[in-house]
């Protein structure tokens, strides 16, 4: 059965997680405080690049399921369900900030006077639920409002397909009304076989920040094996495909290279590590302190290979920078490995030049080119830092004709080795020091 859906900020996760509630079939208003995204969303557009979002958008605003608004009152007491899908970005403390947490409850929570659900779906530090659901029972006394946690595991450039087919719904709430309310919001997912994990409020908010801990630890796992292999003479690539062999393993996350960035997992992480110094659980702070020092480390070792390789003096030579993206498939450059990288060699006096084919950067130290080409003529370093498919698909001999110097870092390790140093190009790559 249909529900009457709010979904309040409407940035990456909210734009995509209302658009697949419209796609679920409920009736949906999203909700945010910039006007100017809601115009834009409300004309059926995207405010980001993300595969998928704008048909999905454009096909619900059309139908009239879902609408946007400013205007908090068009849903208080209209929605089931209110979906706090705001931002929780990193303080300077490196705990959470959640201010937009806190400005939504002050301006919903006076505003509701019948029983609803709050869930959450914004990613939160451990305890946070039951504090909203404290000051809730006081702007909103009587009017039955529950909070409980449903958090979020998309992906950027899989937004809507992570939406739409999540690999598993957690749940957590100790109320039998609000799983009922909640199954039938995900009425479809459910029914097609994606498993439910019903828990506790304090679970549901750790379960997020577990598994983006966990996935930067493998990531930093294998880049400290990339070091290993680099002393010892290994081959990184080779170790991770036979390790994940191992299903207990897998593969996944395993691909070495410059780490981690974006906007979710090292801000993530970091939260995490706060609230576990503020539980005095140490274990995990210090734990998670080396998977962040292994991941800042791979920048800075990309940066000296580079510097390196231009005999330790960079200033005034050109050179191209391959990718600004965090990661392929989105435009999305917050917290990005490449650009760290790319700010290093220019604070060092490089001629800078950045080629992605969705990223936008700016600012004085780079330029932007407009074409690979354009990136590439007369440099005499090139680098390889987001893992775009168009880059695997250049062609060596091509690219030696523009460049000064054949030397090519890769520093995600996606490039094809031997097809480059048949063109004559010297390939770093950290962690591949096997021999062919
Ligand atoms: C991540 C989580 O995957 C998602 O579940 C959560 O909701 C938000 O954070 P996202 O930020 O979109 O999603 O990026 P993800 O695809 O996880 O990649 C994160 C970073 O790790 C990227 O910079 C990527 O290049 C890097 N990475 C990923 C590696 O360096 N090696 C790998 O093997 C995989």
């Amino acid at each position: 059965m249909p529900l009457n859906v709010a979904v309040i900020g409407t940035n990456y996760l909210g734009a995509a997680h209302a658009a697949g509630m419209a796609e679920f079939g409920h009736r949906v208003i999203g909700v945010d405080v910039d006007p100017g995204r809601v115009a834009v969303l409300a004309s059926g557009h995207s405010t980001i690049f993300e595969e998928g979002l704008e048909p999905l958008l454009a096909k619900h605003t059309a139908s009239g399921r879902l609408r946007f608004t400013t205007d908090y009152r068009e849903i208080a007491d209209w929605a089931d369900v209110h979906f706090l899908c705001v931002g929780t970005p990193q303080s300077e403390s490196g705990a959470a900030d959640l201010s937009q947490v806190w400005s939504v409850v002050e301006s919903l929570g006076p505003l509701l006077t019948r029983p609803t659900l709050i869930a959450g779906k914004s990613t939160v530090p451990v305890g946070t639920a039951p504090l909203l659901q404290q000051r809730l029972d006081r702007l909103a006394p009587g009017a039955g409002v529950e909070v409980m946690w449903n958090p979020e595991f998309l992906r950027e450039a899989f937004a809507v397909s992570d939406t739409l087919s999540p690999d598993r719904i957690v749940l957590g709430t100790r109320s039998a009304q609000a799983l009922e309310t909640m199954r039938e919001v995900y009425a479809i997912p459910i029914s097609d076989g994606v498993p439910v994990v019903e828990c506790d409020i304090a679970t549901a908010e750790l379960i997020k920040v577990a598994a983006n801990a966990f996935l930067a630890t493998k990531i930093s796992f294998i880049n400290a094996m990339a070091q290993m292999c680099q002393a010892a003479g290994g081959d990184v690539t080779l170790l991770a495909d036979a390790l994940g062999h191992d299903t207990r393993i897998g593969r996944e996350f395993l691909n070495a290279g410059l780490g981690f960035g974006g906007g979710c997992l090292p801000k993530d992480i970091r939260a995490l590590a706060a609230r576990a110094g503020e539980l005095r659980v140490d274990v995990l702070a210090d734990f998670i302190a080396s998977v962040e020092a292994i991941n800042e480390g791979q920048r800075a070792e990309v940066a000296e290979l580079a510097i390196a390789q231009l005999g330790g003096d960079i200033a005034g030579r050109k050179v191209a920078v391959l990718g600004a993206a965090f990661k392929p498939g989105t435009d999305d450059t917050r917290n990005s490995p490449a650009l760290t990288v790319a700010d290093h060699l220019a604070a060092a006096g490089a001629d800078v030049w950045i080629y992605d084919p969705e990223a936008q950067v700016s600012g004085p130290s780079f330029t932007q080119a407009e074409t690979v080409e354009d990136c590439l003529r007369d440099a005499e370093l090139v680098l390889h830092l987001t893992e775009w498919p168009l880059f695997r698909q250049l062609d060596p001999a091509d690219c030696a004709g523009l460049v000064r110097n054949r030397v090519l870092i890769d520093g995600r390790l996606k490039l094809d080795r031997a097809r480059w140093q048949a063109a004559g190009w010297k390939v770093v790559q950290m962690g591949r020091a096997a021999t062919l």
